[in-house]
């Protein structure tokens, strides 16, 4: 399964890898560190992630192995296992097996090995859902990195990064009980199907909310259908009412939803979408949109079409 990379990790794999590259000085140098994901391995240095690779299984073993020209310490942080790795001198040194690791990266790397697990779940729950309708493939993805883009922009916190992330990647999670054949109908609803459908950020945001620690999140998903002049559902709230990640997955849902084919709707240009948005005031959080504008043109892309989703590809 293909790996769900949290882009708000980056910031906890830095201060695990900083640690460790601080206190194997004078032992090795090249810092990896390294956990097993599935058949393989997936690892990351100070400089970012590394290519995913398969290491003999005696690497994580006791006591620290020497392969590649590097030395490996295999060491377990709450039933996760970490492959620290150096690149060692080529003369035998006594200083890396005698190395243990410190307590504060014993913490780093507690903390790391939450996220991974959440990313693992997060990545299971991704697969689960875009198994069940096509119109979610990649969709996910391109809202969270997009809405990440758009809060960084607007110099969110770390904190309200990482909840807008995982909210984006989860809010259409509430349309697990809907039936494919009204996910993909083309045309407008009838007023019973609309409701059916409507009822999906309230489902959402109720699934959520039941998980300790993520009240923020279930609130963003729950008001991402809101618009700031109080016509969006479900509780029609206005501009200062709706929470921030809302008004910002509000607009990378419909920017993604405009520049990528579904049944009903044939995809535009990035910059078609964009002046559309513009046009429907009301509905979108200027703000959010100015930033969106800015993400765009840093990126070169308002005057192309995307490169997947259309009509050829479905
Ligand atoms: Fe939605």
């Amino acid at each position: 399964m293909k790996p769900l990379e949290l882009s708000c990790i980056a910031g906890v794999w830095n201060t695990s890898l900083g640690i460790l590259n601080e206190n194997l000085q004078g032992i090795g140098s090249d810092l990896q560190l390294w956990f097993p994901w599935g058949g393989t391995w997936r690892g990351r240095d100070l400089d970012g992630g590394l290519p995913p690779t398969d290491f003999p299984d005696d690497l994580a073993g006791p006591g620290v192995s020497r392969f590649g020209g590097r030395f490996w310490k295999a060491v377990s942080i709450n039933g996760t296992s970490w492959l620290i790795s150096v690149r060692a001198p080529s003369t035998a040194t006594p200083e890396m097996a005698a190395w243990e690791l410190p307590e504060k990266a014993a913490e780093s790397l507690k903390m790391l090995s939450d996220f991974v697990r959440l990313e693992c779940l997060l990545g299971l729950t991704m697969k689960i859902l875009e198994n069940q309708s096509r119109e979610n493939i990649g969709h996910w993805d391109r809202v969270r990195h997009l809405s990440v883009a758009i809060g960084s922009e607007m110099r969110l916190s770390p904190r309200e990064l990482a909840d807008l992330e995982i909210a984006a990647l989860l809010h259409d999670i509430g349309k697990v009980g809907l039936p494919d054949e009204l996910l993909e109908l083309a045309g407008p609803l009838d007023e019973e199907d609309r409701k059916k459908v409507e009822a999906h950020s309230l489902i959402g945001s109720a699934m959520i909310r039941e998980i300790p620690g993520m009240e923020m999140i279930a609130e963003i998903v729950l008001s991402h259908h809101e618009a700031v002049d109080g016509s969006g559902y479900p509780r029609g709230l206005k501009h200062e009412e709706i929470p921030f990640g809302s008004l910002i997955i509000a607009v990378a849902d419909s920017f993604d939803a405009m520049t990528h084919y579904r049944p009903y709707a044939i995809e535009r240009t990035y910059l078609e979408s964009f002046d559309e948005m513009k046009r429907e005031k009301g509905k979108f959080s200027p703000e959010v949109l100015a930033a969106l504008e800015r993400v765009l043109k840093n990126l070169g892309i308002l005057d192309t079409k995307p490169l997947v989703g259309s009509k050829e590809d479905w």
